[in-house]
């Protein structure tokens, strides 16, 4: 049997919107098969159809052979199928180890086998290097270590086809390289995978074969080795992109951002998960502070916007002491900020397109009389919005947000930051999960913001964005500033260097 896995046909419908159109996929065993498609392709719900999340209105799928019908994730599961979701489903105030095995805890005598299972779960995380701590709450653990809990989730289960939504988007350099590794050895043992993601360069390096989605269609599925990264982008977005950004030199002005000598306590000790970071962001420079996940640049940025307090240090906005004000004082004086978690602080999920177009910004006269909002105003607003920043959803401004996908999530947000004519754009990860069309969208929106004298801070753990898209690097390395970088001096082997912390600039010596 040559295939593990087809689906065939498969049409996939949301109200009066037709998220796949007779969608063909077809799986080999032992294969890592690329899904490739811009952001709303319908990759997720191709996957949730297999996983049985979603019931396919027509279509058939087979697995070894055999027709199936698969009404829930239970049915996925005892055909061996697993899923690492494109956004995790573990349970916050659950143990690693309690949210490996829950579902399919063994039982003796009534009493869980805790012993068990902890040996289980400990033996595959040596085995396949997923390094993980089993008694940790979920809250408390980072993005990719809560990725490796629902890899052991899979494994633990004896899954054998394994499907990874977008499994990179939140993984630091180092950690895609060891989940690339994983996902070969996998392989290596016979299971099959599904790789979704955008990023051509992974998928040259780990797919056999690569099966393309444009807009709920089925394009083609093409041999990974005999086919370039243009070929392959071009048949995801049907146009042929340009891989490299385009920026003309210019002079910068005064500082718009000033951040000195800023320290921030961790929550729950007392380390410095900040410490002493001073820099200032200025009129015309994308200013990218680059770094490997969680050394300190998400606490930076929660302390500027005002999402976290400080312990020590001052924060000037064009000059103005800004440290004690409220968030949406900082919004008023120019500040714009699009947050790296976007579902919890960029969006409020539940709520429609219009309703997170005017979050900030609602009270005004504009949307607001007498305490009630103008609903004309705020429709015709978030129409312009869509209009203008190309926000694509089944419902346009009406659409709740939660069934958006991630880019056009992204740009909801992009659009309602960049409209209230910031004079700074704090920028978090704003490229994470999103594919081509959309990233190459949204450099080119900062780098108009750039273009119009206004200040960008980019925080980023994507190389490929730090070199390409700042004026100047600064390199946070374990709280501390320890490097301020010109991305035209230095390469990205460098770059490494001093976020890895084997390098430090002099002039960024280390305090006793
Ligand atoms: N539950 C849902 N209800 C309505 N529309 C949905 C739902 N889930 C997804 N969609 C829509 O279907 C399209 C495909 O989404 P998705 O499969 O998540 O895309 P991808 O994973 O390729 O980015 C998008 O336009 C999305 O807004
Ligand atoms: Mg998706």
């Amino acid at each position: 049997m040559e295939y593990v896995i087809e689906m065939n046909h498969i049409t996939k419908v949301f109200g009066n919107f037709k998220a796949l159109d007779d969608v063909t996929l077809k799986v080999k065993k032992g294969e890592i098969h690329a899904l490739l498609g811009e952001n709303g392709a319908g990759k997720s719900t191709l996957m949730s159809v297999l996983f049985g999340l979603y019931q396919a209105e027509k279509g058939e799928i087979k697995i070894n052979g055999n027709q199936v019908q698969i009404n829930n994730p239970n049915d996925a599961n005892n055909l061996n199928i697993g899923m690492v979701h494109q956004h995790f489903k573990l349970v916050h105030n659950f143990t690693v180890l309690e949210s490996i095995v829950l579902g399919r805890e063994t039982v003796k005598a009534g009493f869980l086998k805790k012993d068990d299972a902890r040996k289980k779960v400990i033996a595959l995380s040596d085995r396949y290097k997923l390094k993980i701590d089993p008694d940790a709450y979920i809250a408390d653990i980072t993005v990719g270590m809560q990725q490796r809990v629902e890899i052991l989730k899979m494994l633990y289960c004896d899954s054998d086809i394994l499907i990874f939504d977008e499994p990179t988007a939140v993984l630091t350099p180092q950690e895609i390289e060891e989940l690339m590794k994983i996902m070969k050895e996998l392989v290596k043992e016979g299971k099959s995978i599904i790789f979704i993601s955008h990023k051509l360069n992974e998928i040259k390096e780990v797919a056999d074969r690569c099966s393309v989605l444009r807009k709920g269609k089925y394009i083609g599925t093409v041999e990974v080795a005999s086919t370039t990264k243009e070929e392959m982008s071009e048949m995801m977005v049907g146009r042929k992109v340009n891989f490299n950004i385009e920026k003309t030199d210019l002079p910068t002005g005064n500082a718009v951002l000033e951040v000195k000598n800023l320290t921030i306590k961790a929550k729950n000790s007392n380390k410095n998960v900040v410490n002493n970071v001073s820099f200032a962001a200025k009129k015309g420079e994308i200013l990218c502070i680059a770094g490997i996940d969680g050394n300190g640049q998400s606490e930076l940025v929660y302390g500027i916007t005002g999402l976290m307090p400080l312990n020590e240090g001052k924060i000037l906005l064009n000059g103005k002491d800004v440290t004690k004000e409220s968030i949406r004082k900082k919004c008023l004086d120019g500040m714009a900020h699009i947050p790296e978690d976007r579902h919890k602080h960029g969006l409020v999920l539940d709520f429609d397109l219009q309703e997170n177009a005017v979050l900030q910004t609602y009270y005004e006269s504009r949307f607001q009389r007498h305490g009630f909002i103008k609903f004309n105003a705020v429709r015709e607003y978030a129409k312009k919005l869509i209009k203008q920043y190309d926000i694509r959803s089944p419902r346009e401004e009406d659409s709740v947000v939660r069934n958006m996908s991630g880019g056009n999530q992204q740009k909801v947000i992009i659009a309602r930051e960049l409209d209230r004519n910031p004079e700074i754009v704090i920028a978090v990860q704003p490229t994470r999960g999103l594919d081509i069309g959309a990233t190459e969208y949204i450099h080119k929106q900062l780098i108009a913001q750039r273009d119009q004298g206004k200040a960008v801070l980019l925080v980023s753990l994507e190389l490929d964005e730090v070199m390409n898209v700042s004026d100047r690097i600064i390199v946070i390395y374990e709280g501390e500033i320890v490097a301020d970088l010109n991305p035209k001096e230095i390469t990205v082997q460098e770059l490494g260097l001093y976020m890895s912390g084997v390098e430090r600039s002099v002039n960024y010596e280390k305090k006793a």
